[in-house]
């Protein structure tokens, strides 16, 4: 598994600089964690790494197999990003429907070979989804629409995953449910997710990162002991908890007040 290089990453809009002279590496087939308040630059810095930036850009990102990243990527959300109008089966194989092209002559409904549609029916039974395959996601709970979503990300297969707050709108239980079951069946991608939450970010991450002021710089990296998704009953871990949460809460009161 190869790393991922971030050199020299600038983004900014107008004269507002995000971030300036950015670097960071996503190890190959670990865990990157990215936490920052609202506003820092979180998705803007996975937007650059995905090829689509919005602003002007500058900086590389490589690939130390000296391939290009370029479709090797795979993008989960906070919203499941659904289409309403596709079954749980047709929503999870879009991607290798759209490019294969494959479409019934008579009907204009896209086919599936046998193959594909029996990848999907083993990763919807891996998130627990296979009774709910002819189902629309009108009919699914949010915890099931994101499991779906996570279907669709493994459907795509790739090894580095660009994950923005892909639990954010679940309750407490949904949210560990899923973080454990992502680690699962994502390990040995390499992965940067980023989210809110310094407790997710810390059973999850083999690496988590700060990004932090304007323009936003990566603090240090933090290397949680132990392997992951870790306990919650580890009090080490529970302390890095407190601290991190202090430093985020004290981060959100320094831009309201203006305090540096
Ligand atoms: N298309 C755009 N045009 C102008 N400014 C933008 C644009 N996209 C983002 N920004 C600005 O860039 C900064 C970083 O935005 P970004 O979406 O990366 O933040 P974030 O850290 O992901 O925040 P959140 O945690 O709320 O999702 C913000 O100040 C935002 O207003
Ligand atoms: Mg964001």
């Amino acid at each position: 598994m190869f790393d991922v290089i971030i050199r020299r990453a600038s983004l900014r809009f107008g004269n507002h600089c995000v971030f300036t002279d950015l670097n960071l590496t996503l190890k190959g087939g670990q865990w990157t964690c990215l936490l920052g308040g609202s506003g820092v630059g979180k998705t803007s810095l996975l937007r650059l790494i995905a090829g689509l930036p919005a602003g002007e850009t500058t900086g590389e990102v490589v690939c130390q197999d000296g391939f290009s990243v370029h479709h090797r990527i795979a993008w989960m959300a906070q919203q499941d990003l659904l289409l309403p109008w596709f079954s749980v089966l047709d929503n999870i194989t879009l991607g290798q429907r759209l490019r294969r092209n494959l479409t019934d002559v008579f009907t204009r409904r896209p086919l599936l070979s046998a193959e594909v549609q029996e990848q999907a029916m083993s990763i919807l039974e891996k998130v627990g989804l296979s009774a709910k395959a002819d189902v629309l996601p009108q009919h699914l709970s949010g915890g099931q629409r994101q499991r779906v979503a996570l279907a669709r990300t493994l459907m795509e297969n790739r090894p580095l995953v660009l994950m923005d707050e892909p639990f954010g709108a679940l309750d407490a239980i949904t949210r560990l449910n899923l973080q454990d079951l992502a680690c699962e069946l994502l390990q040995n991608r390499t992965v940067l997710l980023i989210t809110h939450d310094p407790l997710e970010a810390l059973r999850l991450g083999h690496e988590v990162y700060h990004l932090r002021g304007h323009p936003a710089r990566l603090t240090d990296a933090i290397t949680p002991p132990g392997k992951t998704p870790r306990s919650l009953d580890d009090n080490g871990l529970l302390a890095l908890q407190g601290r991190l949460l202090d430093r985020l809460r004290h981060e959100s009161f320094d831009e309201q007040t203006g305090v540096p």
